[in-house]
Protein backbone atom coordinates (compact mmCIF):
# COMPACT_ATOMS: atom_id res chain seq x y z
CA UNK A 1 0.00 0.00 0.00
CA UNK A 2 2.78 2.45 0.76
CA UNK A 3 4.53 2.14 -2.68
CA UNK A 4 0.63 2.26 -4.19
CA UNK A 5 0.37 5.79 -2.23
CA UNK A 6 3.90 6.79 -2.81
CA UNK A 7 2.96 6.37 -6.94
CA UNK A 8 -0.34 8.41 -6.41
CA UNK A 9 0.88 11.23 -4.96
CA UNK A 10 4.26 11.50 -6.77
CA UNK A 11 7.51 13.35 -5.61
CA UNK A 12 8.02 14.48 -2.12
CA UNK A 13 6.05 11.70 -0.55
CA UNK A 14 9.00 9.52 0.28
CA UNK A 15 8.08 8.94 3.89
CA UNK A 16 5.25 6.60 2.42
CA UNK A 17 7.57 4.20 0.94
CA UNK A 18 7.89 1.61 4.18
CA UNK A 19 4.98 -0.52 3.87
CA UNK A 20 5.14 -2.36 7.65
CA UNK A 21 2.88 -4.77 5.82
CA UNK A 22 4.94 -6.22 3.76
CA UNK A 23 7.47 -7.35 6.42
CA UNK A 24 5.03 -9.49 8.58
CA UNK A 25 2.07 -10.93 9.39
CA UNK A 26 0.68 -8.39 11.84
CA UNK A 27 -1.56 -10.95 13.47
CA UNK A 28 1.51 -13.49 14.51
CA UNK A 29 3.32 -12.08 17.23
CA UNK A 30 6.92 -12.42 15.50
CA UNK A 31 5.84 -10.89 12.38
CA UNK A 32 5.17 -8.23 15.00
CA UNK A 33 8.72 -7.95 16.43
CA UNK A 34 10.32 -7.88 13.17
CA UNK A 35 7.65 -5.20 11.89
CA UNK A 36 8.67 -3.14 15.45
CA UNK A 37 12.21 -3.76 14.86
CA UNK A 38 11.91 -2.12 11.71
CA UNK A 39 10.31 0.84 12.98
CA UNK A 40 13.14 1.25 15.65
CA UNK A 41 15.83 1.10 13.08
CA UNK A 42 17.93 4.23 15.00
CA UNK A 43 19.30 5.83 11.57
CA UNK A 44 15.88 6.24 10.13
CA UNK A 45 13.56 7.84 12.69
CA UNK A 46 9.95 7.71 11.51
CA UNK A 47 7.94 10.33 11.37
CA UNK A 48 4.71 9.58 10.37
CA UNK A 49 3.24 6.40 11.49
CA UNK A 50 -0.37 4.96 9.98
CA UNK A 51 -1.78 1.97 11.42
CA UNK A 52 -3.62 1.02 8.86
CA UNK A 53 -4.14 -2.94 8.96
CA UNK A 54 -6.98 -4.52 10.52
CA UNK A 55 -9.77 -7.16 9.53
CA UNK A 56 -12.60 -7.81 10.93
CA UNK A 57 -15.01 -11.38 10.98
CA UNK A 58 -18.54 -11.74 10.77
CA UNK A 59 -21.08 -13.53 12.83
CA UNK A 60 -22.89 -13.73 15.86
CA UNK A 61 -19.97 -13.88 18.51
CA UNK A 62 -21.30 -17.17 20.37
CA UNK A 63 -21.71 -19.31 17.30
CA UNK A 64 -17.67 -18.68 15.58
CA UNK A 65 -14.97 -19.92 16.31
CA UNK A 66 -12.14 -18.67 18.48
CA UNK A 67 -9.83 -19.28 15.92
CA UNK A 68 -11.97 -16.91 13.75
CA UNK A 69 -12.16 -14.50 16.30
CA UNK A 70 -8.83 -14.11 17.92
CA UNK A 71 -6.77 -13.45 15.03
CA UNK A 72 -8.46 -10.10 14.72
CA UNK A 73 -7.72 -9.12 18.70
CA UNK A 74 -3.78 -9.73 17.75
CA UNK A 75 -4.26 -7.50 14.38
CA UNK A 76 -6.80 -4.84 15.42
CA UNK A 77 -4.74 -4.38 18.79
CA UNK A 78 -1.69 -6.22 19.46
CA UNK A 79 0.05 -5.57 16.41
CA UNK A 80 -1.00 -2.04 17.02
CA UNK A 81 0.17 -1.44 19.94
CA UNK A 82 3.57 -3.14 19.40
CA UNK A 83 4.10 -0.78 16.78
CA UNK A 84 2.97 2.23 17.94
CA UNK A 85 5.39 1.61 21.18
CA UNK A 86 7.85 1.30 18.91
CA UNK A 87 7.28 4.52 17.12
CA UNK A 88 6.64 6.32 20.28
CA UNK A 89 10.42 5.41 21.13
CA UNK A 90 12.13 7.03 18.35
CA UNK A 91 9.57 9.79 17.39
CA UNK A 92 10.88 13.18 17.21
CA UNK A 93 8.80 16.88 18.00
CA UNK A 94 6.65 17.39 14.64
CA UNK A 95 6.22 13.32 14.24
CA UNK A 96 2.15 11.92 13.85
CA UNK A 97 0.73 8.55 14.52
CA UNK A 98 -2.79 8.35 12.85
CA UNK A 99 -4.38 5.34 14.04
CA UNK A 100 -7.32 4.07 12.01
CA UNK A 101 -10.45 3.08 13.70
CA UNK A 102 -13.32 2.99 12.92
CA UNK A 103 -17.69 4.69 13.53
CA UNK A 104 -17.94 1.09 15.06
CA UNK A 105 -15.59 2.35 18.19
CA UNK A 106 -18.85 4.61 19.22
CA UNK A 107 -21.59 1.98 17.74
CA UNK A 108 -21.15 -1.29 18.57
CA UNK A 109 -22.83 -3.30 15.75
CA UNK A 110 -24.04 -6.68 16.54
CA UNK A 111 -22.84 -9.30 14.06
CA UNK A 112 -19.38 -7.42 14.41
CA UNK A 113 -18.91 -7.63 18.03
CA UNK A 114 -15.27 -8.36 18.70
CA UNK A 115 -14.28 -5.80 15.50
CA UNK A 116 -15.82 -3.06 16.90
CA UNK A 117 -14.88 -3.82 20.47
CA UNK A 118 -11.57 -3.33 18.95
CA UNK A 119 -12.22 -0.41 17.52
CA UNK A 120 -13.38 0.93 20.36
CA UNK A 121 -10.26 0.04 22.11
CA UNK A 122 -7.98 1.80 19.09
CA UNK A 123 -10.30 4.98 19.88
CA UNK A 124 -9.40 5.21 23.72
CA UNK A 125 -6.01 4.37 23.12
CA UNK A 126 -5.47 7.21 21.03
CA UNK A 127 -7.14 9.53 23.10
CA UNK A 128 -5.08 8.82 26.10
CA UNK A 129 -1.86 9.08 23.47
CA UNK A 130 -3.26 12.09 22.43
CA UNK A 131 -2.37 13.79 25.75
CA UNK A 132 0.39 12.04 26.98
CA UNK A 133 2.49 12.45 23.51
CA UNK A 134 1.29 16.42 23.60
CA UNK A 135 4.13 17.74 25.85
CA UNK A 136 6.96 15.96 23.37
CA UNK A 137 5.35 17.91 20.42
CA UNK A 138 3.70 14.45 18.77
CA UNK A 139 0.58 14.60 17.23
CA UNK A 140 -2.21 11.45 17.63
CA UNK A 141 -5.22 10.62 15.85
CA UNK A 142 -7.65 8.65 15.68
CA UNK A 143 -9.26 8.00 11.85
CA UNK A 144 -13.05 6.95 12.12
CA UNK A 145 -14.36 6.05 8.92
CA UNK A 146 -17.77 4.56 8.31
CA UNK A 147 -18.64 2.33 5.30
CA UNK A 148 -15.95 2.60 2.85
CA UNK A 149 -15.88 0.41 -0.63
CA UNK A 150 -11.89 -0.43 -0.16
CA UNK A 151 -12.48 -3.57 -2.66
CA UNK A 152 -14.80 -4.78 -5.03
CA UNK A 153 -18.11 -6.05 -3.50
CA UNK A 154 -17.22 -4.45 -0.32
CA UNK A 155 -19.97 -3.27 1.75
CA UNK A 156 -22.45 -4.16 -1.35
CA UNK A 157 -25.25 -4.52 1.04
CA UNK A 158 -25.03 -1.38 2.17
CA UNK A 159 -27.26 1.49 0.24
CA UNK A 160 -24.54 3.43 -1.81
CA UNK A 161 -25.40 6.82 -0.37
CA UNK A 162 -23.79 5.47 3.15
CA UNK A 163 -20.52 3.82 1.44
CA UNK A 164 -17.96 6.62 1.02
CA UNK A 165 -15.93 5.83 -2.26
CA UNK A 166 -13.82 7.03 -4.29
CA UNK A 167 -14.83 5.62 -7.46
CA UNK A 168 -18.40 6.24 -6.89
CA UNK A 169 -17.74 10.35 -6.62
CA UNK A 170 -18.95 12.61 -9.40
CA UNK A 171 -15.90 13.40 -11.80
CA UNK A 172 -15.15 17.42 -12.15
CA UNK A 173 -14.59 18.35 -15.92
CA UNK A 174 -10.83 18.33 -15.71
CA UNK A 175 -11.04 14.87 -14.51
CA UNK A 176 -10.69 15.17 -10.98
CA UNK A 177 -12.43 13.60 -7.96
CA UNK A 178 -15.19 16.37 -6.35
CA UNK A 179 -16.06 16.10 -3.01
CA UNK A 180 -19.42 15.48 -1.94
CA UNK A 181 -22.34 12.99 -1.81
CA UNK A 182 -21.42 9.57 -2.99
CA UNK A 183 -24.01 8.64 -6.02
CA UNK A 184 -26.34 6.27 -5.13
N1 LIG B 1 -13.60 -0.31 4.61
C1 LIG B 1 -14.38 0.11 5.60
O1 LIG B 1 -15.60 0.17 5.49
C2 LIG B 1 -13.75 0.55 6.90
C3 LIG B 1 -14.52 1.29 7.79
C4 LIG B 1 -13.96 1.69 8.99
C5 LIG B 1 -12.64 1.36 9.28
N2 LIG B 1 -11.93 0.61 8.41
C6 LIG B 1 -10.56 0.27 8.78
O2 LIG B 1 -9.69 0.76 7.79
C7 LIG B 1 -8.51 -0.06 7.74
C8 LIG B 1 -8.28 -0.51 6.31
O3 LIG B 1 -9.41 -1.29 5.91
P1 LIG B 1 -9.75 -1.62 4.39
O4 LIG B 1 -11.19 -1.44 4.21
O5 LIG B 1 -8.80 -0.93 3.47
O6 LIG B 1 -9.49 -3.19 4.44
P2 LIG B 1 -8.73 -4.13 3.45
O7 LIG B 1 -8.95 -3.67 2.05
O8 LIG B 1 -9.12 -5.51 3.84
O9 LIG B 1 -7.22 -3.86 3.84
C9 LIG B 1 -6.74 -4.28 5.08
C10 LIG B 1 -5.27 -3.94 5.19
O10 LIG B 1 -4.75 -4.63 6.33
C11 LIG B 1 -3.66 -5.42 5.93
N3 LIG B 1 -3.66 -6.66 6.69
C12 LIG B 1 -4.70 -7.50 6.92
N4 LIG B 1 -4.31 -8.54 7.66
C13 LIG B 1 -2.97 -8.37 7.89
C14 LIG B 1 -1.98 -9.11 8.59
N5 LIG B 1 -2.28 -10.24 9.26
N6 LIG B 1 -0.70 -8.63 8.62
C15 LIG B 1 -0.39 -7.48 7.98
N7 LIG B 1 -1.28 -6.74 7.31
C16 LIG B 1 -2.56 -7.17 7.27
C17 LIG B 1 -3.87 -5.72 4.46
O11 LIG B 1 -2.63 -6.01 3.89
P3 LIG B 1 -2.58 -6.78 2.45
O12 LIG B 1 -3.07 -5.80 1.45
O13 LIG B 1 -1.13 -7.09 2.32
O14 LIG B 1 -3.47 -7.95 2.60
C18 LIG B 1 -4.47 -4.40 3.98
O15 LIG B 1 -3.44 -3.44 3.71
C19 LIG B 1 -8.76 -1.21 8.71
O16 LIG B 1 -8.15 -0.94 9.95
C20 LIG B 1 -10.27 -1.21 8.86
O17 LIG B 1 -10.68 -1.78 10.08
C21 LIG B 1 -12.44 0.20 7.21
Amino acid sequence: MGSALTAELGEGHDHLVADLADLADLADPEGVRSAAAAVTVAATPNDLLVTNAGRTCEGRFAEMPLDETLPVLHLNCEALVGLVHAFLTVARPGAALVNVASTLAFTPQPGQAVYGATKAFVHAFSQALWYEQRPRGIHVLAVCPGPTATRPGLHADTPAVLVGARSRWPQSPSGSSAGGAATP
